[in-house]
């Protein structure tokens, strides 16, 4: 019998207030570079993209932060943009988009067939990823995301491991919120409102808590 599914619990994030410069954001960010590596992150966008991004396609990456992804990621798709409520970062290429927008009110989306975005879903409640699947699958033909999967054992093995490994306290704290407002099974399309007649989509789940969805229009 598998376990019953923990609700979905959405908390403000301590990083989403603090200024990106505060010594604890700064700190916060180094610990997130690590996550992502440990997690094979990068590399797993990068594979996606480098096989299903055509040639001349415009790429958006949602929650930017600190454009290290976009830097990873633009050998293999060099038409790539970022939105984030932060600034652009100063190393973010001059011939490259950035956005600084709240996701919720944006409306370039017209322009980007491939979206993409790393631990930044989460944030949004049920009612915000149906808005923003609503703005967003009109114009796109590819959705590749890396998320948290909302699982009782990744909230135990975090509180555990976070602390052990030196993570700064806004890290524990937010990769907690992100557990708990993360997603599991097919819930992540279906809370996007992708209709399987248009999309189809693959969901994996790694052991060390990744919850991944590649979703493409059907031809
Ligand atoms: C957990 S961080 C992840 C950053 C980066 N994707 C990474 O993996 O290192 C989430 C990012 O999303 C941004 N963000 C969260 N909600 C947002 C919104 N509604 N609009 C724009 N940016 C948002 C935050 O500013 C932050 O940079």
């Amino acid at each position: 019998m598998h376990p019953q599914p923990v609700q979905r619990r959405l908390e403000p994030e301590l990083l989403d207030s603090l200024p990106p410069d505060h010594p604890d954001a700064l700190l916060s960010r180094r610990d997130l570079r690590v996550i992502n590596r440990v997690m094979g992150n990068a590399r797993w966008f990068r594979s996606v993209l480098a096989s299903r991004v055509r040639p001349g396609e415009r790429v958006l990456e949602l929650g930017s932060g600190a454009g290290e992804l976009a830097a990873y990621l633009r050998p293999v798709s060099p038409l790539f943009d970022g939105i984030d409520r932060v600034p652009r970062p100063t190393t973010w290429p001059a011939d490259a988009r950035w956005h600084q927008a709240d996701i919720n009110v944006f409306t370039g989306w017209n322009d980007y067939p491939v979206v993409i975005g790393n631990l930044i879903l989460h944030h949004f409640d049920d009612t915000a990823l149906r808005a923003l699947g609503n703005v967003i699958s009109p114009h796109a033909r590819l959705l590749v995301f890396s998320e948290t999967t909302r699982q009782r054992f990744n909230q135990r093995f975090w509180n555990v491991v976070a602390p052990l490994c030196g993570a700064n306290r806004v890290t524990q704290h937010d990769g907690s919120v992100s557990i708990a407002a993360g997603f599991c099974g097919e819930e992540l399309p279906h809370l996007l409102g992708l209709d399987p007649s248009v999309w189809r989509w693959h969901i994996t789940s790694t052991w060390l808590g990744a919850y991944r969805l590649i979703a493409e229009r059907r031809a």
